[in-house]
């Protein structure tokens, strides 16, 4: 892995965290433990595991390769293209739907969206374009376009009790203001660029998390209706977020308060 690259970026992480005047995002006790997991990031270890698991039920990177029909070299700039409309499966899809489909073709009994087992197997899959730009393209085919536009409107739509939608906390004019003492982070590839931090390990969940299951702990906060894993609409936010941050350099795991 580069770590490298995962560093400087994370440090940039950790200013931008400090942000927000009197109110710290982090204690400073939380800040010397964020540090000191930079140097070691509990999540490589569920990374490892990923790997092993893709090795026993996918047929490790070359038959990911295959089953996505590129050669093993062209795999990490693919990759960094996700989520892409697949042919097999008729819809725009997340790699870890990928994995699925490829672990009952094999003849294995697919990992649920929402298991462990699962998020490290797709973390794997992302660190393989670890130092390759996010390179998402909305402009593939009509089924790409269509999954923008519905995760534009699933964005930018108020689906809840409190008549929040994700854009009333992440649009670029609240940025930074804080809310009970956590700065809004600025989601694109100016700031945190979540296509290419996540999946990350969220200290204060003590584990390993996908972009869209990070997505359904801000509904659960802002009391929006929960959007399915793997359903179109989640999909779909995920295309809308990944083009925001699109251009950026992938550095998987990201580590994440
Ligand atoms: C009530 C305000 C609010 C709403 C509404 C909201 N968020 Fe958030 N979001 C936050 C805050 C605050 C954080 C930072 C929390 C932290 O650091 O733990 C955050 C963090 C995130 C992150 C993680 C950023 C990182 O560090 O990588 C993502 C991704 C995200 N939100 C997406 C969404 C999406 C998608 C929606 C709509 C479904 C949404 N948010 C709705 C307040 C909100």
């Amino acid at each position: 892995m580069k770590t490298g690259i995962k560093i400087a970026l994370s440090i940039a992480l950790l200013s931008s965290l400090s942000f927000g005047g009197e109110q710290f995002a982090m204690s400073d006790a939380d800040r010397a433990m964020y540090a000191e997991m930079l140097e070691n990031n509990p999540a490589d270890m569920m990374v490892a595991n990923g790997e092993e698991l893709l090795g026993e039920y996918c047929g490790g990177d070359a038959g990911l390769a295959k089953f996505l029909g590129v050669s093993e070299d062209d795999l990490p700039k693919y990759i960094a293209g996700f989520p892409r409309y697949i042919k097999e499966f008729k819809q725009v899809v997340g790699v870890d739907q990928v994995l699925q489909g490829l672990m009952s073709k094999n003849g294995h009994k697919p990992f649920k969206l929402k298991s462990s087992d699962m998020f490290d197997m797709s973390a794997y899959v992302k660190t393989l374009a670890n130092g390759e730009k996010s390179n998402i393209d909305i402009n593939a085919n009509k089924h790409m376009k269509e999954a923008y536009a519905l995760g534009e409107k699933t964005y930018m739509t108020p689906r809840g009790g409190r008549g929040l939608s994700c854009n009333s906390c992440h649009s670029s004019d609240v940025i930074g203001t804080v809310l009970r003492t956590q700065p809004l982070p600025d989601l694109s590839a100016k700031g945190v660029a979540v296509a290419a931090t996540w999946p990350g390990y969220r200290m204060t969940k003590s584990s390993l998390r996908t972009l869209p299951r990070r997505f359904q702990g801000c509904m659960n906060n802002a009391l929006l209706a929960v959007i399915p894993l793997g359903s179109p609409e989640m999909v779909a936010l995920e295309v809308y977020l990944t083009h925001q941050a699109k251009g950026a350099e992938i550095a998987i795991p990201g580590l994440k308060r």
